[in-house]
């Protein structure tokens, strides 16, 4: 019998949905047997979330600072033959309780020398929290060989509106009478049991060479060319700012207060209206630097960390 570990972290269910789809052709087979993860944060975190509670997640978020998980319910020493990582990204780093267990003690022994499928859910923007988590997987002696994004299908202002209106108020569908439903859509849920037939075959014979390839072919890792403009400029900007949000005071603290207010203004304006002109900007991009632009699409859409030297 086959032994995957499922490691995940969901607030709203999404991150499940995702799973159990990919999942489905396992279900059910005595071949395999499946432990599900669920990494909880000693504090719980809030859902749906205040602004202010929102923002404030955002340095230690971007810093990768690891915070207190509950123990887990998985024996450390057991052997699996895969290990599946449901996450999201949050200001465009892994999530914070994705993060912390990727840096404990207990990830470094279940995870040495694994073989690694991510499956990430998120608004549409994954790239720089992918990076980090290739570092990470590097940092644990595993093998990342597969990635499966989810992503929301609306357009980048349109899921701007409904990714907050989701985050904190709580609403899901049909905001204002007039904006879709957030989140991972009906039609990807629908083909993604196809992703793990496909798992099942690498698994089966113990060779995921060409796992993402296929992975790629059935259209599961979106990586659009206006979105990896978009997220370059936050990657570089975010750590700064949060470096001048967390010198002013520690998590939650009245310190820092004004500085989270003026992140979480400025953060939704600046997607507000960035978004049109670098749209315009990547149309003409690839007619400038075509060759570059598509090396940096199918950079993204594979597993290796790219070396920076
Ligand atoms: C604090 C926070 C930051 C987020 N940042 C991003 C982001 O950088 N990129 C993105 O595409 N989605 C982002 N999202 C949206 C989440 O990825 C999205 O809410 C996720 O689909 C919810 O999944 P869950 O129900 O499994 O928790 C963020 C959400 C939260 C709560």
């Amino acid at each position: 019998m086959k032994k995957i570990l499922v490691i995940y972290y969901t607030q709203t269910g999404q991150a499940k949905l995702a799973l159990d789809a990919v999942l489905k052709p396992f279900i059910g087979n005595s071949e395999y047997s499946i432990h599900y993860e669920l990494i909880k944060p000693k504090t719980q975190l809030p859902y749906p979330w205040k602004y202010s509670e929102f923002f404030d997640v955002f340095p230690e978020n971007v810093q990768g600072v690891p915070f207190e998980l509950e123990p887990l319910t998985v024996n450390q020493n057991e052997n699996f033959d895969l290990v599946i990582i449901g996450y999201q990204p949050w200001f465009l780093s892994i999530c914070r309780p994705i993060n912390s267990f990727l840096l404990s003690d207990e990830a470094k022994k279940l995870l040495n020398n694994k073989s690694v499928i991510t499956i990430i859910n998120c608004r549409n923007m994954w790239l720089g929290a992918q990076e980090k988590m290739k570092q990470r997987l590097l940092d644990l002696n595993a093998k990342l060989v597969g990635n499966i994004t989810f992503v929301d299908k609306s357009s980048n202002l349109t899921s701007l509106v409904t990714v907050l209106a989701f985050e904190l108020k709580g609403v899901k569908e049909n905001y204002m009478g007039i904006f879709p439903r957030y989140g991972v859509s009906d039609k990807d849920l629908e083909a993604a049991p196809e992703l793990g037939k496909l798992i099942e075959t690498s698994l089966k014979q113990n060779n995921f060479e060409k796992l993402q390839q296929l992975i790629v072919m059935k259209d599961f890792v979106t990586v659009k060319s206006n979105l990896l403009l978009m997220e370059g400029r936050g990657r570089a900007l975010f750590p700064l700012y949060a470096n001048y949000v967390s010198k002013k005071g520690t998590a939650s603290s009245a310190e820092r207060r004004g500085r989270v207010r003026i992140f979480g203004i400025v953060l939704p304006t600046a997607i507000l209206i960035l978004s049109p002109i670098i749209t315009i900007v990547s149309r003409l991009a690839p007619l400038l630097a075509g060759a570059k632009f598509k090396k940096e699409i199918a950079y993204y859409k594979q597993n290796s960390l790219r070396r920076t030297s």
